[in-house]
């Protein structure tokens, strides 16, 4: 079997693992020469992963069987689109589906006319003036966010990224005005309180299979403090749960993906692949902060390795429409991700930097390197503006994985900054106390 994995960061390095681990043999199309993809793949492609036709060119050439889309982008330029055309199947979703992601104003109203529960008030803008008047219905209390892609960074929340409704009202012009995610249009919706989490899904269509459930820390500094971020770092538990939520929570949010899927399919928009769901868990249940095409990044990182089933045949199986008869397992084990990136990252990123990586030492330590967004050359790791590389510690405990990934850390040096507190008791209690306060 010949896959073709399309994307280079440290979800698509952690896809590829596992297609390598599954048997196949990997080919790659990506952007940027990531060293640990480079290393498994037979070959590869470097290129615009948006470029379609280039995609198409390159997959027909090396007869790949089955294609798997890692980032948004190239699954809105219709990639997915074009490759099934040509008879190559695809684990990923069509332009059309993953407009879920793509369009947070077409997954809102998705949700409202199939009366999905636990989405959130909101409404969609062009006009400034209109904007105004419903962030002050809302008290100013209100999360802004462009329409479209922009990496997990266009979105601001009231007491974290501004405080007045004044300041509310000149973002939201600005994402009109500059035209932010490709709409001249801005997204306004009630600002929710809770704890996040997120869970993915594999999916064939009719039937999701839901993963362990994962916590991202999207904010750059210790204590969530700084703007958002593509993601810092993650973990999960070995229950597949989260330690501040209960199994009715996961169910409820597997629910949601669910007839978010069967929504789909009556839209004609039949999903195949990852799906993936941003929630919040507020005191009246689970509310949708944002669904996404495709794998998390990082949580990618906290499931796969996890995974005990061969995962190019659970793609077969998305594409196939077969996923209620598979049976599919993760080892329970506990997992820590923590991202590496450049000093300034999310403000002013040092790229081109010189990155110190000792692999051997990380594998002795018994910890997993996944590389995203650097260069390489003459055998040295530069950083880019990107996020450079991530370690995963596993084990039965949290607290036991964060110190598998702390001490592979050691091992990493350069002009790098790391969100040391992810995976540790202290952050992990504050949640949980968050929680338990908020419950009553
Ligand atoms: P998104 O890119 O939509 O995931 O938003 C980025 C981050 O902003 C999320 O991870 C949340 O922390 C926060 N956020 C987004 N929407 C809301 C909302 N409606 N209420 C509160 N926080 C939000
Ligand atoms: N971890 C956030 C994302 O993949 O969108």
């Amino acid at each position: 079997m010949r896959v073709l994995v399309i994307g280079g960061g440290a979800r698509e390095h952690a896809i590829c693992r596992a297609v390598y681990e599954s048997g196949a043999e990997l080919y790659a199309f990506m952007k940027n020469a990531n060293p640990g993809i480079k290393r498994l793949a037979k070959d590869y492609f470097l290129h615009d992963e948006t470029d379609a036709e280039k995609v198409l060119e390159y997959a027909l050439k090396k007869k790949i069987d089955l294609a798997i889309i890692g980032p948004e982008a190239p699954e809105e330029a219709g990639v997915a689109n074009l490759l099934a055309k040509h008879d190559i199947k695809v684990a990923s979703p069509t332009k059309e589906a993953a407009e879920i992601e793509t369009n947070k104003e077409f997954m809102r109203h998705l949700m409202e006319k199939y009366n999905i529960k636990g989405s959130v008030k909101c409404k969609a803008f062009s006009s400034v003036e209109m904007a105004k008047e419903f962030i002050e219905m809302l008290d100013g209390e209100v999360a802004i966010k462009p329409l479209g892609l922009t990496g997990g960074k266009g979105v601001r929340v009231a007491g974290d990224h501004f405080n007045t409704i004044e300041e509310a009202v000149e973002y939201a012009k600005e994402v009109i005005e500059k035209g932010i995610g490709k709409h001249h249009k801005v997204l306004i919706e009630e600002k929710v309180v809770g704890e996040e989490f997120t869970l993915q899904a594999f999916c064939d269509g009719s039937t999701i299979y839901p993963m362990p459930a994962v916590q991202d820390h999207k904010r750059l500094l210790p204590g969530d403090k700084g703007p958002n971020t593509g993601g810092m770092g993650s973990y999960s538990h070995k229950s597949g749960l989260l330690p501040f939520m209960t199994a009715d929570d996961y169910e409820e949010a597997a629910t949601i993906l669910q007839k978010i899927i069967e929504a789909l399919r009556k839209e004609k928009r039949e999903y195949k692949g990852v799906i993936y769901g941003q929630f919040m868990l507020t005191t009246d249940g689970v509310r949708v902060i944002e669904i996404n095409a495709r794998f998390g990044d990082p949580e990618a990182m906290n499931v796969l390795p996890l995974l005990t089933t061969n995962f190019v045949d659970i793609c077969m199986s998305m594409i196939e429409g077969t996923l209620s008869r598979k049976k599919i397992s993760f080892a329970r084990k506990s997992t820590v991700c923590k991202y590496v990136v450049p000093n300034g990252y999310g403000i002013k990123p040092k790229a081109g930097e010189e990155i110190r990586v000792d692999e051997e030492a990380i594998k002795r330590e018994g910890g997993l390197l996944f590389y995203a967004s650097v260069n390489e050359k003459d055998g040295k790791i530069y950083t880019t503006t990107s996020r450079s590389l991530a370690v995963v510690g596993i084990a039965d405990e949290i607290e036991d994985a964060e110190n598998i990934c702390e001490k592979c850390l050691k091992h990493v040096s350069g002009n790098i900054f790391i969100r040391h507190d992810i995976g540790k008791k202290e952050l992990i209690e504050k949640r949980i106390k968050h929680m338990e306060m908020l419950r009553g």
